[in-house]
C-alpha cells in the first residue's frame, strides 16, 4: 500500500516585513473554492510548538527534516514510501469525518496518497489527545468490500479476501512504524465544504512512533486515492496553496498557510510550467531547464548521468522539504555564481554545519538575483526564497546537492500562490503575499 509520510517546512524571511502589507485577494471564477488552513510545524498553534526551542534550534531541525525527507524522493528505491519516519511533517490540518462531523486535527501530507485516521475500535491504537472516530457512529460511513474495483486499485499487494470481507490497508514506515485498518468511504468536510464518498482508510491498528497529538495522515500526494486527486476528479481539478515564510516572529506565528481548492484565476501575472507525468505518481514533476544567478545563467546539468541531462521532469515540487536539491554539479556552479557575484564578501561558516555558503546578513547589500528557469516559466526569487537565516546574523544558501532528484522546496515557494492544475496538468506560480491573503 501507500502512504507514507511528508514534510513541509517553510522558511524564513530575512528582512522580511509583515504588518504592513496590503490584502491580496483572490478573485474566483466559478464552481465551489473552499480554503483549509495549514497550519505550520513550528508555528504557535502547533501541538508540537516547543517553548523549550530557541528559534535556532527550530530552524536546525527543520533543516533535518528537510535531509531527511529529500531521502524518499531517492528514484532508483523501490521502496520509497517506506523510507520517511511520519515524523517528518510540518503541516497540519483540520478536516471532519462523518456525520454527525467529528473533527480531526491530522498531518497534512505531500508525500503519500491514501488519507487514514485511527478509527474505534482500537484493537491497538496509539494515545491520541482527541477523541478517536468511531465509524459505528456515523451515518455516511461505509466500509469496501474486498471484491470492490477500488479495492483491487488499492490494495494490490494486501488485499485477502480469505481472512476478511473488508477491504483491507497496510502502511508500514521506514523506522517499523505501521497502521492496519478498513478502507471505507466517508463524507468529509474540508473548510466548511462537505464532500461526498471519500475514500479513506479507517486505522484499528497501529504501532511505533506516532504523536499523540495526530489524529492521522492527510495524503496529498498526485496518486489516485490521495485527497487531493479525489477531490479533482469529483468537485474540481485545480488546488493551490499559499505558503507564509517560515515562523520566525510571533506574527507570522499566528498566521496559517492555505491550501485552496476551486479554480482561483491565477491571471495574467501567473507563469505556467507542464506537469510531467511519471513514476511514482505521488509526486509532482517539472522541468528545469536552468538557473539564472546574477547575471549568469547556468544550464541543469547531472554529473552522475550525463544522458540524464535536462530530461523532462527532472525537479519534483514538493510543499514538504524547506530546502531546494539540486544535482551535485548544478548546486556547485550555483554556488560559484553567488560567490563570484558577492566576491568583496567573505563567507562564514554554518554554525550548525548544515548548509554549505553562509554570509553575515548584514554585509550583504545587494543578493544577486536569482531566477528559476522552468518549462516555459521563468520564476524570480526574493532573498528570503534563497536564502535562510540560521542564527541572528548569519543567512545561508537554501540549496544543498544531491545525488539525485532535484526537488523545490517550500522555502522557495513561500509567498507564492503555486497553482496545480490537474485536467491542463500544469504547475503556475504567482508572487502573492500569503501573509495577507483573503480567498
Ligand atoms: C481545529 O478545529 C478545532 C475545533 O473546531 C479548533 O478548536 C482549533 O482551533 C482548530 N485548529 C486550528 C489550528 O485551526
Ligand atoms: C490471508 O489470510 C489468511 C487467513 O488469515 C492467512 O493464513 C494468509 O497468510 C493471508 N495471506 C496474506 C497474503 O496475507
Ligand atoms: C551581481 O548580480 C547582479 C544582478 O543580480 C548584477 O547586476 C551584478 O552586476 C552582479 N555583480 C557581479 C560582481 O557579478
Amino acid at each position: 500500500m501507500e502512504v507514507f509520510s511528508l514534510a513541509l517546512g517553510i522558511t524564513l524571511a530575512i528582512l522580511y516585513t509583515v504588518g504592513c502589507s496590503p490584502v491580496t485577494t483572490i478573485g474566483t471564477a466559478s464552481g465551489a473554492t473552499f480554503v483549509v488552513d495549514l497550519i505550520h510545524h513550528d508555528s504557535i498553534q502547533s501541538p508540537f510548538y516547543d517553548y523549550g526551542m530557541t528559534f535556532s534550534q527550530r530552524l536546525s531541525r527543520a533543516l533535518q527534516r528537510s535531509f531527511n525527507n529529500a531521502k524518499r524522493f531517492e528514484s532508483n528505491s523501490l521502496t520509497y514510501q517506506t523510507q520517511i519516519i511520519p515524523d517528518q511533517a510540518e503541516f497540519l490540518m483540520n478536516i471532519s469525518f462523518g456525520n454527525p462531523s467529528h473533527q480531526v486535527l491530522a498531518i497534512a501530507d505531500t508525500g503519500s496518497d491514501l488519507p487514514w485516521i485511527q478509527c474505534k475500535p482500537c484493537i491497538q491504537c496509539y494515545k491520541h489527545t482527541g477523541s478517536i472516530f468511531n465509524p459505528k457512529l456515523s451515518s455516511t460511513y461505509k466500509a469496501l468490500g474486498c471484491k470492490s474495483e477500488t479495492c483491487k486499485t488499492i490494495s494490490l499487494f494486501d488485499n485477502n479476501c480469505s481472512s476478511t470481507k473488508n477491504c483491507q490497508f497496510t502502511l508500514s514506515y521506514g523506522d517499523g512504524s505501521y497502521s492496519v485498518g478498513d478502507v471505507a468511504t466517508e463524507t468529509i468536510k474540508l473548510g466548511g465544504q462537505p464532500l461526498q464518498d471519500i475514500v479513506f482508510g479507517c486505522s484499528f491498528r497501529n504501532g511505533g512512533v506516532f504523536r499523540e497529538t495526530w489524529g492521522g495522515i492527510i495524503g496529498l500526494g498526485g496518486g489516485d486515492f490521495s485527497l487531493v486527486s479525489q477531490i479533482s476528479t469529483l468537485v474540481t481539478p485545480e488546488f493551490s496553496y499559499c505558503l507564509i515564510p517560515f515562523p520566525t516572529d510571533d506574527h507570522l506565528s499566528k498566521l496559517s498557510s492555505k491550501l485552496i481548492f476551486g479554480d482561483i484565476s491565477s491571471g495574467s501575472q501567473a507563469v505556467s510550467t507542464p506537469l510531467v507525468p511519471k513514476w511514482p505518481r505521488t509526486f509532482y514533476y517539472v522541468t528545469l531547464e536552468g538557473i539564472t544567478v546574477g547575471d549568469r545563467r547556468l544550464k541543469y546539468s547531472d554529473s552522475t548521468n550525463p544522458l540524464k541531462r535536462m530530461h523532462k521532469g527532472n525537479m519534483i515540487v514538493d510543499s514538504g522539504t524547506m530546502l531546494t536539491m539540486l544535482p551535485t554539479k548544478l548546486y556547485e556552479k550555483v554556488e560559484t555564481a553567488i560567490k563570484e557575484n558577492l566576491t568583496d564578501v567573505r563567507t562564514v561558516k554554518d554554525p550548525q554545519k548544515q548548509l554549505s555558503l553562509c554570509y553575515r546578513a548584514k554585509r550583504v547589500k545587494h543578493a544577486p538575483e536569482i531566477t528559476m528557469h522552468f518549462e516555459g516559466a521563468d520564476v524570480p526569487l526574493l532573498r528570503y526564497n534563497v536564502f535562510v537565516m540560521v542564527s541572528k546574523r548569519i543567512m545561508c544558501l537554501a540549496m544543498a546537492p544531491s545525488s539525485d532528484n532535484a526537488i523545490f522546496g517550500n522555502l522557495a515557494q513561500s509567498n507564492f500562490l503555486v497553482g496545480y492544475d490537474l485536467g491542463k496538468r500544469s504547475l503556475s506560480f504567482r508572487r502573492t503575499d500569503c501573509t495577507g491573503l483573503k480567498v
